[in-house]
Formats: C-alpha cells, structure tokens, sequence
C-alpha cells in the first residue's frame, strides 16, 4: 500500500497510513516522508511496534543521528538504555519509576514547559522521533504548537521589531525556570548558552516562522527583564488554542517533528504509572546566528 498523509491539522499535523518502519524504508517511501513533513510540521504514524535499532534505522534514512548525550544530566553509567536512543521515560535503571525528588527526573520536568529540542545547541537537530512503547492512558499528552502559523499571525508592527533579533539558548535557562538552578562545572561547559535568530526561514520552504522556546534566556543587547517578558508575550500568542495540536498517545504511536517549525510540550500524568517512549533524531544542516566569541 502506497504511503498516504491525512491531515489531522490542516497544513500542520498529518496522520501517516501505508508504513511499516520494522523494515527499511524505501528511498521513495523516505521522500514521500519528507515532502510530507515539509508540508505538515508533524507527522503521526500508529501501530509501530519497533525496537531501538528499528527506530535508528529509520531516523538515519532522513540523514546522520544526533549525538544524544549531554542533552539531560544523567551520568553515562546510570543511563537505562543502553542503545543510541534517547530515554524518555519516568523509569530508573531498575525499569521503577524514579523517585519524585530524584535530579533526573526534575530535570526531565523541563519537558513539561513549551519547548523545541536541541536549541541549546549551536546547529539545531532538524526532526525529533518519538515512539510511544509504554504509555498512559490519563494525561501524558504531547501538545505541538505550529510556529509559522503563529508568526503569519503576527501584526506587521512585531514581526518588523523581532526580525533580526538574536536570542541565547540553554537547557540551564529553562530548568532555572523551574527552580533548577546548581549545575556541575562540567554541566555549565556542555549547557553552555548557544545563539539563534527568533524568525528563521525555513531551508526548504522559505517559510518563516518563530524560533522560540524555554530555552531562551535571553536577547542579545537587550536587558533581561525586556528580553524576557517579549518572549513571554511571544509564547502566549504562539500557543493559542488555534496553533495548538494535541497528541493523546496509543502504545505503538509514533511521532516525527520539524524541530525548525514547532514548539512541543508534555502534560501532566501520574507519574508512578510507567511511560516509557523513545527519542532519537536527524542532525540539523547550519546555524541560524554567528556564535558569540
Ligand atoms: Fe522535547
């Protein structure tokens, strides 16, 4: 069966049919894939029952896996997994859910707060995987924002303030939102701020969009506090309710975002129930902004 695209969004979220991703894709099926996600910012594939490896596979036919570590501050020897696949889980090594005051677990808490991933990074990954192996069936919902057509929305007057603006980006800015604040010297190194525009325009497309996320600290040049409650004016109009699409996971689902184009968040869920799911993702191409010296 050839591979279909149902819009669940218009022109942001689409529900993939005609895909089987336990065995390799073809180079076609792979186009089609990126097309589609070119024209929906979110694509939604169900009844994928994969392993790690499978997942891999999949997530390096649309080009090279990003390195997953240092993007949370798990030690080597305590990750859980032991394949290249990022944990999304509220587990421990011993498959329990973690304990509520456990470091791990509060800085995975960042996950709750609108969000795009890798940010933090100088070159952002492009797509984000996400596949569903154990999920909840009360909350757990992960919300997509469509972040081209919140900046289409803005008023003339905003979009010409914000176009050239630089922003600086790192997971220690969104965790101190929640009160995270005691980093390891070498955690300050690798969480170390990295700068990209607010609007990027979108490589394939040339669509522009809002680069925002939890992950701004701040606006070069600007003073934190103005800085601040702009990007807090730019989050609440970019996750209105009509920019909003909300995922309410079934096991086996699977997800597969533009990172350049949305924001996303996880809800709350009763965290001494497992939720186990699975991240991998496609390195980005260029940076949007010159790094800072
Ligand atoms: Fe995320």
């Amino acid at each position: 069966m050839p591979i279909s695209i149902r819009d669940l969004h218009p022109e942001f979220v689409g529900e993939v049919e005609g895909c089987d991703l336990r065995r390799p894709l073809s180079r076609e099926e792979t186009r089609r894939l990126e097309e589609g996600i070119h024209r929906s910012a979110v694509l939604v594939f169900h009844d994928q029952d994969i392993d790690d490896l499978q997942q891999v596979a999949f997530t390096t036919g649309f080009g090279p896996l990003e390195n997953q570590r240092g993007v949370d501050v798990t030690p080597v020897e305590d990750l859980r997994l032991k394949t290249p696949v990022s944990d999304v889980s509220n587990l421990g090594q011993d498959n329990k859910p973690l304990p509520r005051d456990h470091r791990i677990r509060m800085f995975n808490l960042g996950n709750r707060l609108w969000h795009t991933d890798y940010s933090y990074r100088a070159i952002q990954a492009k797509y984000s995987i996400l596949s569903g192996r154990v999920v909840v069936t009360e909350g757990g919902n992960t919300e997509f924002a469509d972040m081209r057509a919140a900046y289409d929305a803005l008023d003339a007057g905003t979009r010409a303030e914000i176009e050239d603006l630089i922003c600086e980006h790192s997971l220690m800015y969104s965790r101190s939102k929640l009160g995270l604040t005691e980093f390891t010297p070498e955690e300050q190194v690798t969480f170390k701020p990295v700068r990209h525009r607010l609007v990027r325009t979108h490589p394939a497309t040339g669509r522009k969009s809002l680069f925002l996320a939890a992950h701004i600290g701040t606006i070069v040049g600007w003073p934190v506090p103005e800085a601040r409650a702009l990007l807090q004016d730019l989050i609440e109009h970019a996750t209105q309710p009509q920019f909003v699409h909300v995922h309410r996971w079934r096991p086996h689902d699977l997800i597969m975002w533009d990172n350049q184009r949305t924001m996303h968040r996880v809800r709350r869920f009763d965290e001494t129930r497992v939720r186990d799911l699975r991240h991998t993702a496609v390195s980005g191409d260029a940076p949007t902004a010159p790094q800072a010296a």
